[in-house]
């Protein structure tokens, strides 16, 4: 599509590292880069475009397109559209970013046509965002949990108003730096391994899941989309089987992070009640992702959450000791998660809305979406 200078077109995702397409695949890494960097007023979030093709390589689980913008054939916007596997869901995730020196001509809005359009052709009718927004004075738009506000005069938000979103919930990105003292964390590690008791061990591994646990990390992954707290964005189930997962850390292990666990194993079923995930970039001196956590809500209140973190810091600090920090994100309302983490030595980087749009019921598929290319 040409119009006021820019194009917009769907990327074919390349299936290697430098192979076909890969060109402008990391060019649209480029642009989430420089984005988010731009935002939270740092780099530690960059990934290079090897650490994110693993995400794109499990479409038939987790379905997922790429558009960009380009102006005069530069990529200077990317719109990323995901869906659940589930044709009957009604929900769809949505990230347009545009390169701050190309903004206010349009471009944001047209990725935004685009995604929609490829909403309506799916029948998804509820669209969720997490956009950033950085600090600013002046009005605030407060999230209806009571929990975080974002400020009103921003850009993001005057543009996902305007689209019609409502802001339901705000998220805390937060920074640790490594590394934590091993003294602290030993001790940590015993007052919560007190009050677990002996009903729980603690497991941890490295890489793919040891086949004896796939269904229960499965069961924890699907648990993680409806035991932690999503207010009025109501995201659905996410359904992990054995085979996703399988086919997931497949993709995963052609990329260059290692994901540390540490679970809370409960004795008497001989399940697993607990775990923390961690994404370890390969090269030493970058920041580590926290990615799920999760207590099953049958097994709160024994300090699982401290017990499996702390012990994944310690497999952290003994296995990559040149990694500086590590970055997490939790809803502002969710205390338990972020006692935990201050307790740790987190502290706020930034904040993020999430927002949701319902719209009129699909009909027909008679929309604009453009094909793959
Ligand atoms: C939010 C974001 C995607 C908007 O991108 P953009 O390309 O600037 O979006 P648009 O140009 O379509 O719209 C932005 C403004 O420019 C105005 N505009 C649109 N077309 C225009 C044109 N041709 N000439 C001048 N202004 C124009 C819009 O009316 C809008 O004004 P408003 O802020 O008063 O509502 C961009 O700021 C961004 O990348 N932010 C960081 C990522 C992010 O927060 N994404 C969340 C949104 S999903």
């Amino acid at each position: 599509m040409e119009s006021r200078g820019f194009s917009i077109d769907e990327l074919a995702i390349p299936t290697e590292p430098n192979g076909t397409g890969w060109t402008d695949f990391a060019a649209a890494v480029a642009v989430r880069n420089t984005v988010e960097t731009q935002a939270y007023g740092t780099g530690v979030l960059a990934q290079s475009a090897e650490e994110l093709l693993p995400g794109w390589l499990t479409l038939e689980h987790a379905p997922r397109r790429l558009f960009v913008a380009r102006v005069g054939g530069e990529i200077v916007g990317r719109a990323i559209y995901e869906t659940q596997a589930d044709p009957g869901s009604d929900f769809a995730w949505f990230t347009v970013e545009v390169l701050p020196e190309f903004r206010n001509r349009g471009i944001g809005t047209a990725l935004t046509h685009r995604l929609d359009a490829a909403a309506r052709l799916d029948g998804r009718s509820v669209s969720v965002v997490y956009a950033v927004s950085p600090d600013a004075p002046g009005e605030r738009l407060a999230a209806p949990t009571g929990f975080g506000s974002v400020p009103a005069a921003n850009p993001e938000v005057r543009f996902l108003l305007r689209h019609g979103y409502s802001l339901e919930q705000v998220e805390r990105g937060s920074i640790l730096v490594l590394p934590v003292d091993s003294a602290v964390l030993a001790r940590r590690l015993a007052e919560a391994a007190a009050r677990a008791g002996g009903d729980y061990a603690v497991l941890t591994w490295a890489g793919r899941t040891p086949t004896r646990w796939l269904e229960d990390i499965a069961l924890l992954y699907t648990r993680m989309s409806t035991d932690a707290p999503t207010a009025g964005l109501a995201e659905p189930e996410d359904v992990w089987t054995v085979e996703r997962l399988v086919a997931e850390q497949e993709a995963s292990a052609t990329g260059p992070r290692v994901a540390l666990v540490s679970a809370a194993l409960h004795r008497p079923s001989g399940r697993l009640a607990a775990f923390t995930e961690l994404s370890v970039p390969s090269e030493p001196g970058r920041a580590v992702e926290q990615d799920d956590t999760l207590v099953l809500r049958e097994h709160r209140g024994h300090r699982l959450g401290m017990l499996v973190k702390v012990a994944n810091l310690q497999q952290l600090q003994l296995q990559f000791p040149e990694q500086s920090a590590v970055t997490t994100f939790n809803a502002e309302e969710n205390r338990y998660m972020l006692d935990v983490n201050e307790a740790l030595g987190f502290v706020p980087m930034g904040y993020e809305g999430a927002w949701r749009k319902v719209s009129a019921a699909a009909g027909s598929a008679g929309s604009s979406a453009t094909t793959g290319s």
